[in-house]
Order: C-alpha cells, then sequence, then structure tokens
C-alpha cells in the first residue's frame, strides 16, 4: 500500500517569509516584527473562528492580520499599499529544498498531497506559481469542511478525500500546531524544523519524526 504524504503549504513548501522584502520596502526596519505579528494572528484567527464556528476564507483571516500588524506597529499604510501585500501573498516562493525533494519522493512511489488552510483556488496559483504544482496528485483545502486545521474533522476530511488508511497517511509540516493536531487525529507526522531555534510546543504529543529539511524526508520515512 502506497503512503499518502499530506505536506502542509504555508510554512512548509511556501516561504510566507517572501513578504520581507515587499514589507522593507513599506515599513522599512519594522518588517520582521510585522512579518511575525501578521503570520502569528492570521494563525491565531483561523484558530479563534474555527472554534466560534464562523468560518470565511483563509484570505479573509490573512487580510484581518495585516489590518492588526499595522495597528500594533503603528503602520499608516494605505489601501492600495495593503492590496499590494495581499497580492504578494498569492506568488510567495517555494522553500529551495523542495523542488529536489518532491522528485525524490514521487520516483519513490509516495502519493503527495498540497493540504491546507488556503482555498484549493489560492493554493493552486501559489503552487503553479512557485512551478511545483504538477508533483501533487490532489490540492485538499479545507474550505469543503468550513473549518481550520487543527480541528480534527479537517485531518479526516483528508482521508476520506484521498481515500488514504490512517495508518499510510504523514502529515509533513514545518506549525507545530499541524503536526500535533495531525497527530492527535491518528496520523504519523514529520516536524520541519528548519529554523535550529524555532520550538516545539512542550506538550505529552511529539512529532514522530523531525527533520531538518525536505531532503532528509526520504530517510525517516525509510524509502532509501
Ligand atoms: C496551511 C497553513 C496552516 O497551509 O500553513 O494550512
Amino acid at each position: 500500500m502506497k503512503i499518502s504524504l499530506a505536506f502542509d503549504v504555508y510554512g512548509t513548501l511556501i516561504d510566507t517569509g517572501g513578504v520581507y522584502d515587499a514589507l522593507q520596502k513599506k515599513v522599512g526596519d519594522k518588517a520582521k516584527a510585522f512579518m511575525e505579528t501578521w503570520r502569528s494572528k492570521q494563525l491565531e484567527y483561523s484558530f479563534r473562528r474555527g472554534l466560534m464556528q464562523n468560518y470565511a476564507d483563509f484570505s479573509v483571516c490573512t487580510r484581518n492580520a495585516l489590518d492588526f500588524a499595522c495597528l500594533q506597529l503603528n503602520c499608516n499604510l494605505s489601501e492600495e499599499d495593503k492590496n499590494e501585500l495581499m497580492s504578494q501573498y498569492n506568488i510567495l516562493p517555494a522553500f529551495g529544498d523542495v523542488e529536489e525533494s518532491l522528485v525524490k519522493l514521487k520516483a519513490a512511489n509516495c502519493r503527495l498531497f498540497a493540504f491546507s488552510n488556503g482555498s484549493a483556488a489560492a493554493v493552486k496559483n501559489l503552487l503553479q506559481n512557485a512551478g511545483i504544482d504538477h508533483f501533487f496528485e490532489a490540492i485538499v483545502s479545507v474550505e469543503a469542511v468550513k473549518t481550520f486545521k487543527p480541528n480534527p474533522a479537517v485531518y479526516d476530511y483528508f482521508l476520506q478525500k484521498t481515500n488514504t488508511a490512517k495508518t499510510n497517511a504523514w502529515l509533513i509540516s514545518g506549525n507545530p500546531f499541524d503536526v500535533i493536531g495531525s497527530i492527535s487525529a491518528g496520523f504519523r507526522s514529520v516536524w520541519v524544523q528548519r529554523n535550529p531555534t524555532a520550538i516545539f510546543d512542550p506538550w505529552e504529543i511529539k512529532p514522530t519524526k523531525i527533520i531538518r529539511e525536505l531532503n532528509d524526508l526520504i530517510k525517516v520515512l525509510e524509502l532509501e
């Protein structure tokens, strides 16, 4: 039986740090703090909407978080500036190790999926733009379930949609909350710890495997 690899998109395949240059032009030396606030609020808003059962497209969370970051950091950006930054979010680059790893995993006969909080249309656009869309059998978006990771319903939806048995499912993510959520839902999961100082939440749930770059995935999945 082939294994199914569910790749998280933002922060795992696609580098959300790609907005940094655009941000630097608009907010100067506040760019790093801005980028971090924007990303963490985007995730918080998705979690809160999930709990509130008040789903809106992930891009709404991204836009609301952008407005929050402007207020928090006292950056008076125009509507046009904000729209430009939102457009930048649709054309973020893939991390440098992605293409080479996907080639190897495909050759090792894995089923590859992109599995994201983002809408299928937004993810398709991102992957196409980064030139990696052709590696994936399908894009699985939470939009069909109208809630967000780490709700167990979205991990179940992945299994159902891709016709994967739980025992054959691996979630690959740079986001600890996603790793913990998927393991809690019965998957095995690899945490991609790209940054050596990144902290994994000190809960009772640990990643099944930890890698520093995607090229190591094939080794830890014992596919070599
Ligand atoms: C995603 C976000 C959570 O792509 O990274 O699902």
